[in-house]
């Protein structure tokens, strides 16, 4: 397309705002062929659910994902991190992908994420009265990042001596996440995180086994037994689980507070009638979403939104943009805490919906309660970031904040 030259994915001011670009790839090429990446991008709500559900377009793309950023060499900690990478449930097609959701959803109901709430609010504090002894903090790394791990780790029992590993590993892991992955050391020491922690994990998995839990490792050893087809899947799917869950929310969290920041009118809104709390969460994930993008790989030449498609080539297909439709929400940026219905499209679409929303959505929730009980807040005035966004994850780097007593 002629509208597409000079189209920028890739700079840290498209991270900043992607939404202008967005608009434009929207309205004048909505199935756009990105020359740089060599693969097509979508941005119109219609195209990216047909994509999800067309069985021309596969999920198995482990290893052409993984090789197309260079990650995959001929070294031993490359076919390591292939192998397991390969079984992820993320990198699946039916009847698999079924087999492995069914895994991991048992544990992760809403009603059993409902039981962990209490537990949740009272880490939110505690991680917020540290925070504010400081009389200023920032969001990513004072708030955002303790919640966010620690509930993972929480959830899945992980001991406490090893969560700042965890954190450091989970955010290594993102790294590869859409765009160029840089140098070969980088390469090197994502395949290192990447073995280091399915060992760990392969560990853990056997002292659950002799001594279980509530824990959510537990349930997976547990849905495990009996069934040769789910062997080894404990320590996988943990693995798969424990690193999606971490830099998402913590993207999430810390672009929530931005967003209120940023439209003092709605935080006041909100304030008045804390009933509205939902409903913020749910326009911030709209408007300022974790993750702006899902993929998949082309198995069969089709055709999508009346563009050739041929084999071999992946689709980057922004859910992001879809949430700005104007087709499908008036007035898409605003930024509205009473906006109904809100359809957002940041957790997916069909088989491979989120299985970490429902967390994503407590963990919000009891994050604002809490810093709702403060009367104000404010930024204080550094400037703020967006390095590190990638075409799947997007949050400040860091948000400092102050909280002023009256
Ligand atoms: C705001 C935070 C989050 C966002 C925006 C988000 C978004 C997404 C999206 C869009 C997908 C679909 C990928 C695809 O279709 O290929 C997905 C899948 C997945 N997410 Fe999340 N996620 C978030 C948090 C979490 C958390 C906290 C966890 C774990 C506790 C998690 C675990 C997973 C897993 C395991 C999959 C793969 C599911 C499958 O392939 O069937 N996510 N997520």
């Amino acid at each position: 397309m002629s509208a597409g030259a000079g189209i920028d994915l890739v700079s840290e001011s498209f991270f900043a705002n992607p939404f202008p670009t967005f608009e434009r790839l929207r309205t004048q090429a909505p199935v756009y062929f990105f020359e740089p990446f060599q693969c097509f991008i979508l941005t119109r709500g219609t195209d990216i659910e047909s994509l999800a559900k067309s069985p021309h377009f596969s999920s198995r793309r482990a290893n052409e994902l993984l090789g197309g950023l260079g990650l995959l060499g001929e070294d031993a900690a490359s076919k390591e991190m292939l192998a397991h990478w390969s079984r992820l449930v993320f990198f699946q097609d039916p009847p698999r992908h079924t087999l492995l959701r069914q895994l991991i959803m048992k544990g992760f109901t809403p009603a059993a994420l409902e039981r962990f709430r209490p537990r949740l609010a009272s880490l939110v504090k505690g991680t917020l009265e540290k925070g504010l002894r400081q009389g200023e903090m920032d969001v990513v790394a004072d708030f955002a990042e303790p919640i966010a791990i620690n509930a993972i780790a929480e959830l899945f029992a992980l001991p406490e001596a090893d969560r700042p590993r965890f954190m450091r590993w989970s955010k290594d892991l993102l790294k590869p996440a859409g765009v160029a992955v840089g140098t070969d050391e980088v390469r090197s020491s994502i395949r290192r995180t990447s073995n280091d922690m399915v060992a760990y994990l392969r560990d853990l998995v056997e002292k659950r086994r002799a001594a279980p839990g509530e824990d959510l490792i537990s349930q997976f050893i547990a849905g495990e037994q009996g069934n040769p087809q789910l062997a080894g899947e404990a320590v996988i799917q943990s693995f798969q689980m424990i690193g999606a869950g971490f830099v998402t929310s913590t993207n999430q969290l810390t672009n929530t507070v931005l967003a209120l920041l940023n439209h003092p009118e709605q935080l006041r809104e909100l304030r008045a009638d804390p009933g509205l709390l939902r409903g913020a969460i749910e326009e911030s994930l709209r408007h300022e979403p974790a993750i702006l993008s899902i993929n998949r790989l082309c198995v069969e030449d089709t055709e999508l939104g009346g563009t050739r498609i041929p084999k071999g080539r992946f689709v980057h297909a922004m859910t992001a943009a879809a949430n700005r439709d104007p087709e499908v929400f008036p007035d898409p940026d605003r930024f509205d805490i009473t906006r109904a219905p809100n359809r957002h499209m940041t957790f997916g679409v069909g088989a491979h919906y989120c299985p970490g929303a429902s967390l994503v959505r407590i963990e919000v929730e009891e994050a604002l309660r809490s810093l709702l009980t403060l009367p104000r807040w404010e930024l204080a005035g550094r400037p703020y970031n967006y390095q590190g966004s990638n075409f799947q994850d997007r949050g400040p780097s860091s948000l400092h904040v102050r909280f002023p007593r009256s």
